[in-house]
């Protein structure tokens, strides 16, 4: 039998099998959930009122979050308790509020709203493609720039903004990006921080979705974008985002923004004109959770590395396994965040998620990672092992390698 014949004959194996596998889309497992049970019962009729002597019944309370729960999870986004405001379930959702605001009146020391301006911002490829469609959707033009392993692609923005005023931002993640897993190096975060722009309110949107996702016990501190713009001179330059959707519950935790104080002035105001204040019960909730969980937030994160770290392990096992030294593929190792990215050598990645598709397993649609839902080299793939059981993990792995194979083979 030619090794073609004995690819497909392995591949019509695992189709006879009927599977129903996904590694499409980075949710936690419901292991990672389990350690947030007890959050469901961290709040009952006995202590519905904060330290500070907040009802969480009533409106009063404020708009930048409960002190205590901005006292906890300022550690998140490394930036001070006062520099953080703690708002409802959803980063994507705060990341829109301030995309949109920025639009009508522009953001702090803006002359204007941005929308004058026909705004563009760079976003970094591969990337996340619910930031492509959020600045998409509000009618920003998107600008990309490559995510290199050092972070955005530092040449390719100085030049960018220089000269173009209508460039307000960049966009990206900074930590364990999502797909790739980078992180940005302290160099490049100099950089970035200190861009020439010729946008004089030119903005770091950092969406630190992973700040706190390691995966190993002893991590690399990543750069601390906030001291650095403030050690620059441009405090007021970088907004970082997060929330507890990979922490506690998924879109059932605390959204947050990490930025300079004379920042947080301007934005409560912004926000206080839309809301009395966020969702104190929840940020309650969290807050004595958190104060229990053994070892705090450093604590359950290990915890959730214990679960997530066999199943990268296995990622990376199967692939090198399969795929080592065989100039098919190559891929990345995270130390941290939910993804691994993949990329074929020859243009078939959209063949794989397809073939993989027929075989029963759902891989992240090839061009999800680029802005205009199409890969120009059709090579890139997304993995997201965190979902899954460890053994489905590796199954599914071994059918990516195996499509991987045989797409390749295809092509000769
Ligand atoms: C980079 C990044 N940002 C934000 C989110 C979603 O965050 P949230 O649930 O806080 O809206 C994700 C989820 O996958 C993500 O990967």
């Amino acid at each position: 039998m030619s090794d073609y014949d004995a690819l497909l004959k392995q591949y019509q194996e695992y189709k006879a099998r009927n599977l129903s596998l996904n590694m499409e889309r980075g949710q936690p497992a419901d292991a990672n959930f389990d350690l947030s049970l007890p959050i469901l019962g961290s709040v009952d009729q006995s202590n519905y009122t904060t330290d500070d002597g907040v009802d969480i019944r009533n409106y009063p309370g404020g708009i930048l979050g409960l002190r205590e729960a901005r006292e906890i999870f300022c550690e998140q986004l490394n930036v001070g308790s006062n520099e953080i405001i703690i708002g409802n379930n959803s980063s994507l959702e705060m990341m829109g509020t301030f995309f949109a605001r920025a639009l009508l009146r522009g953001v702090n020391g803006s002359q204007r709203g941005w929308v004058h301006d026909s705004p563009r911002l760079i976003v970094t490829v591969p990337g996340y493609d619910r930031h492509f469609l959020l600045a998409r959707e509000l009618g920003y033009q998107l600008v990309t720039v490559k995510m290199t392993t050092n972070g955005p692609d530092m040449d390719a923005v100085e030049q960018l903004v220089a000269n173009d005023a209508s460039i307000k931002g960049i966009y990206f993640v900074p930590t364990y990006s999502n797909p790739t897993g980078d992180t940005i190096s302290q160099e490049y975060a100099q950089r970035l921080i200190n861009v020439n722009a010729a946008a004089q309110d030119f903005t770091v949107f950092a969406d630190d979705a992973y700040a706190v996702h390691h995966l190993d016990d002893n991590p690399l501190p990543a750069p601390n974008l906030l001291q650095i713009a403030k050690d620059s001179g441009k405090a007021n330059r970088v907004i970082i985002f997060g929330s507890t959707s990979k922490v506690t519950f998924a879109s059932g935790g605390l959204g947050m923004a990490g930025m300079s104080e004379e920042n947080i002035t301007y934005w409560s105001k912004v926000l206080s004109s839309q809301s009395i204040g966020p969702n104190k019960a929840e940020q309650w909730r969290h807050v004595l959770f958190m104060r229990n969980y053994p070892g705090g937030l450093q604590g359950l994160m290990q915890d959730h590395a214990k679960i997530l770290k066999p199943k990268f392990d296995k990622v990376q096992e199967v692939l090198n396994r399969e795929l080592g030294n065989q100039n098919l593929a190559s891929w990345t190792d995270p130390r941290g965040g939910y993804f691994v990215s993949l990329d074929t050598i020859q243009p078939v990645a959209s063949r794989v998620v397809e073939l993989a598709k027929e075989a029963g397993l759902a891989l992240t649609p090839t061009g999800a990672t680029f802005t205009d839902g199409k890969d120009p080299e059709n090579k890139n793939i997304r993995l997201a092992p965190t979902r899954p059981p460890l053994e489905e993990v590796e199954l599914a792995m071994e059918i990516v390698a195996c499509c991987v194979k045989l797409a390749s083979a295809e092509v000769g």
